[in-house]
């Protein structure tokens, strides 16, 4: 391994932080200085730079795989059963085959936390993740000025997986909310060898994407971009598929990658989505109503959706932006 990549980590989580102390600034002024964008430009330079040492690492890490001999805790089936359904609950792990997610589920040590106790201390070294099975916990970060609660961890879930993927300090601190919690602790070891490698690739994948889709602009945390892309996933369609039916409640947010999508109600032709970054299937997620209309695939295209429990997690800090603009692309014909 390369130590100069092992070094870049805690750079990593600096540059992180040094951003959303920029975009806190930006979005307080509005007369934010050339220095500033330039700022803002050199940091995106560096964290890209840094995500692809750290894919590299990974990549150096595969050829590693066949000698890996993954950590393995005996559990009833029942419990096997719980990990599955609360890995595929959550996204960390959505880019895992059936044989890696038996290793992962073998590796995983049932750690019990109660009301209070710190599972995470921000600044500590780490050598593990979790996945919440039962209980909730509660995410503060430290900006140098005192604890900023940041979100609520609930079943399903993973945290603590950037200072593996980065090699950094604990960015944040994650306290037990609720009276008790049941958590499954993956190592260092198989999380590099298995889960680390997919997880790059998948974030890798929609990165540049993410960045510039507009609809994120009010999102001002880096790190909530980034986990976005764990929840996205892509799907192919033929000219002529109904890719979404008048009258359903949808199970996914479409965003068009490639290829024109024609937006129809009562079997009447409205309008057409065509530019990257344009969704639908959001009315009956966001409002909970059933869709008003009918989405027909143009073109054999690809599109990429958020499937409707990833909701919560990822786009709902902006539901209010996803309901005004419902009513202003859609309101004339609902
Ligand atoms: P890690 O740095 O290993 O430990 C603290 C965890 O808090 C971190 O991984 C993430 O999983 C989680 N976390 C949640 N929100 C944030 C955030 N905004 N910045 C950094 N970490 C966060």
């Amino acid at each position: 391994m390369n130590p100069q990549k092992v070094r870049n980590g805690p750079n990593f989580m600096q540059q992180l932080n040094k951003k959303k102390h920029v975009d806190c600034a930006l979005s307080s002024n509005s007369d934010s200085s050339d220095d500033e964008v330039d700022e803002i430009v050199a940091i995106k330079k560096d964290v890209q730079k840094q995500r692809f040492s750290v894919s590299a690492e990974a990549y150096g890490q595969f050829n590693k795989k066949e000698n890996f001999k993954a950590k393995f805790i005996p559990k009833s089936k029942e419990q096997s059963e719980r990990i599955k359904q609360r890995m595929q609950a959550g996204f960390m792990f959505s880019a895992l085959n059936e044989k890696e997610i038996e290793i992962v589920v073998g590796a995983m040590e049932e750690k019990i936390f109660h009301k209070a106790e710190y599972v995470i201390k921000q600044g500590e070294e780490g050598n593990v993740l979790y996945v919440v099975d039962t209980g909730e916990l509660d995410c503060f970060k430290n900006y140098g000025k005192g604890d900023v609660f940041l979100k609520t961890y609930y079943p399903g879930e993973s945290f603590g997986e950037l200072a593996l993927l980065f090699q950094s300090p604990r960015a944040a601190s994650i306290i037990v909310k609720s009276d008790k919690a049941i958590l499954w602790q993956l190592d260092r070891e198989t999380f590099n060898l298995i889960v680390k490698e997919a997880s790059i690739k998948k974030r890798q994948q929609f990165e540049t994407f993410l960045e510039n889709w507009d609809l994120l602009k009010e999102i001002k945390d880096p790190y909530d971009k980034l986990k976005m892309s764990d929840a996205l996933f892509e799907k192919q369609y033929k000219k002529g598929d109904v890719i979404l039916q008048q009258g359903q409640k949808s199970q996914e947010i479409f965003i068009l990658e490639q290829g024109r999508v024609s937006v129809n109600k009562d079997n009447q032709k409205l309008f057409e989505l065509i530019k990257l970054g344009e969704y639908f299937g959001d009315q009956s997620i966001v409002a909970g109503t059933i869709e008003s209309f009918s989405y027909v695939a143009e073109d054999d295209m690809k599109l990429m959706y958020i499937p409707k429990k990833s909701y919560s997690s990822t786009l709902k800090e902006i539901e209010s932006t996803l309901m005004k603009n419902i009513q202003n692309k859609y309101g004339k014909y609902l």
